[in-house]
């Protein structure tokens, strides 16, 4: 496959190596440059191949093979014969990868292989306007990894020429302002406005290249472009581009960081997309303001740079928000936790405790805080506190806040229209929180939130350190400076870990949960307990230490004795098994499962018996 984005001298380089080519079918994607295809004419009439030039495609084949089976090789082709020699210039290139280029070029044993391949390869999934898009992720033996390829319409020039005018007129002739609408409004709108235009201008344009030209426009209107198929893809947890002509990177639940056929192929396209994302956010992205970090329309958290700033180049990655959080049991069914583990932080969180989730980065940290504080009871005021939301719960008495800059180059430059951390934190504490929520705790507001917590409000937060001695270490050294003694108001510190199984899917654990209980007041050393923690990636289990002094204070606060305490955590055990075997992982569903066990935990056994959850 040739594509008309590389530098020219590159370009030729890689055409001449279609004397390697022993396959049928070459495409050349967007060969405009006439050099470049008398190359091609030439390189091929030496290798009795004839050249077909197809809408947006430059085909070579051998001449043996007649036009039926050619036209069977490129089912998902849709130029007009007729348009043979125009080369289209779709903005989105999704099928060119820098090396495999020569390799994507299929030979009748190359079909049979990629259709093996895709019989092989992960689900394939559909997407966007009548589900023209198409994913798969496949083998690559050339590049010995997973490939994650999206494959979409191609648009003949005529149907190009249909959808700039279509372009023109909704610009000319759309003037409703959608945005206040929902996506599905917005959806709807939309068809029924190009419906319309279609009708109007009486467009000649039959079923099918309607349907080709909708998909880009919906694509490009309320989608995310080129994009898009990441950004609805479930599986999918990161999206990142480092700069032009690199593939686009993807971080796939199960596939790990994988490279995807889709990259951005001149520097202009990329700034402009990266300055497109940034407005999505409600920001701007300047050379004044070059880093910009913010929430997506759809709730993904985006960061983003500007090329010749910070970075050479423009880069973007995203973080895919879940419609649909992670809750405990989908943590339990992940293994991440044990069912007994659950039932701990369900009773602690239920009796006030505050906690500190740290781990690396991506380790999970934030959808652990999220799962549990589906724990914090419904009447409790919140008061979330972040830089980019991220946290969603069903809770009604809760304030969300986030930071706002934008208005200073530098921290220290703030002017009081900037409004970080730190005093968020400090607005919290007057609006009488019973809980504080902070996304990431990096620097002052650490200071601030630890000072909540000796004051008696209960809060939850996470922070980047792998054991307790790096915690302790990143709280006490500037910029927190944090006294050792301000620590002791943290009831558990929960570690994550991950780690990979041999068939590369990562898989996250709890690695230990750790209660703070008092700094000894010789050696000024913290002390604390473990109640659990994970054994190793060999023997995947979780180990059940003892000697819980939480659940110790709540059983004297219950007036529980040994017994008591246990019959407690198995009833929750139980209540959590039966969500867990009966698929009720939904966190609006596991929230009010959870609010009506806090009211009257009989009538949750009454229904969990009847079955009528
Ligand atoms: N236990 C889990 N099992 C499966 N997927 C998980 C788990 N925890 C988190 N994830 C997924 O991993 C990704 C990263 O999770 P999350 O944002 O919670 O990490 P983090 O540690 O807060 O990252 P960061 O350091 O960037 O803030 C998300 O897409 C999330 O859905
Ligand atoms: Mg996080």
């Amino acid at each position: 496959m040739f594509k008309n984005s590389w530098d020219k001298d590159n370009a030729l380089n890689k055409i001449e190596r279609i004397d390697k080519i022993t396959s049928d079918v070459c495409l050349a994607l967007d060969v405009d440059q006439t050099e470049m295809h008398q190359k091609i004419d030439f390189l091929c009439s030496g290798k009795n191949q004839t050249v077909m030039h197809m809408a947006s495609n430059t085909i070579i084949k051998n001449k043996e093979n007649s036009q039926e089976d050619f036209d069977s090789t490129l089912p998902s082709v849709s130029g007009n014969k007729d348009d043979a020699h125009e080369v289209n210039n779709v903005s989105l290139n999704t099928n060119s990868f820098e090396e495999s280029a020569i390799q994507h070029v299929q030979t009748d044993e190359e079909t049979n292989e990629t259709q093996n391949n895709e019989n092989n390869s992960s689900e394939t999934k559909y997407f966007g306007w009548k589900q023209k898009g198409k994913r798969t992720i496949e083998f690559d033996k050339e590049l010995s990894e997973y490939v994650y390829k999206v494959e979409e319409p191609e648009l003949s020039s005529q149907e190009l020429r249909l959808q700039n005018d279509l372009l023109h007129l909704f610009q000319l002739e759309s003037d409703i302002d959608v945005s206040e609408m929902n996506i599905q409004e917005k959806k709807d709108h939309l068809t029924d406005i190009l419906n319309y235009l279609i009708n109007k201008h009486r467009l000649k344009i039959s079923k099918k290249s309607k349907d080709n030209i909708f998909y880009y426009l919906f694509r490009e209107f309320i989608g995310f472009s080129n994009i898009d198929i990441l950004m609805n893809d479930e599986d999918i947890e990161d999206i990142s581009c480092d700069g032009p002509d690199v593939p686009v990177f993807v971080y796939h639940r199960k596939y790990e960081s994988i490279r995807t056929n889709i990259y951005f192929s001149d520097k202009d396209q990329l700034d402009s997309f990266a300055i497109k994302l940034a407005q999505l956010c409600g920001k701007q992205l300047s050379i004044y303001e070059p880093i910009v970090d913010g929430k997506l329309p759809d709730g993904s958290r985006l960061q983003t740079t500007l090329a010749k700033t910070v970075t050479n180049f423009s880069t973007f990655t995203i973080r895919r928000f879940r419609e649909d959080p992670l809750t405990p049991v989908d943590l339990i069914n992940f293994k991440t936790m044990s069912l007994e583990m659950v039932a701990y932080y369900w009773l602690a969180m239920e009796h006030g405790t505050s906690m500190l989730f740290c781990g690396g980065t991506a380790s999970g940290k934030t959808t652990l805080l999220n799962a549990l504080s589906l724990f914090l009871p419904s009447t409790f005021k919140l008061v979330s506190v972040e830089d980019t939301r991220e946290i969603n719960l069903p809770h009604e008495n809760w304030i969300a806040g986030t930071t706002r800059q934008g208005f200073s180059t530098a921290s220290e430059e703030k002017t009081s229209k900037d409004i970080d951390m730190f005093d968020l934190i400090r607005a919290a504490l007057r609006q009488r929180p019973r809980v504080i929520i902070v996304g990431e705790v990096r620097g002052k507001e650490a200071y601030t939130l630890f000072q909540a917590m000796a004051t008696g409000h209960l809060s939850y937060s996470t922070m980047h350190a792998a054991d307790i001695n790096t915690l302790i270490q990143r709280l006490e050294n500037p910029p927190i400076s944090l006294p050792r003694t301000l620590m002791t108001s943290l009831d558990i510190v929960t570690f994550l870990t991950s780690f990979q199984r041999p068939d590369g899917s990562l898989e996250r654990r709890v690695n230990s949960v750790t209660e703070i209980i008092k700094q000894d007041p010789e050696s000024k050393r913290l002390i604390s307990v473990t109640p659990y923690s994970w054994n190793s990636a060999i023997n995947d289990r979780f180990t059940y230490n003892g000697g819980s002094k939480i659940l110790q204070n709540i059983a004297k606060k219950r007036g529980w004795n040994q017994q008591q305490l246990q019959e407690e955590l198995d009833k929750r055990q139980e209540v959590l098994q039966w969500m867990v075997e009966h698929n009720v992982r939904s966190y609006k569903k596991v929230g009010s499962i959870v609010a009506l066990y806090k009211k009257n935990p009989q009538q949750v056994f009454n229904k969990i018996k009847q079955g009528v959850i």
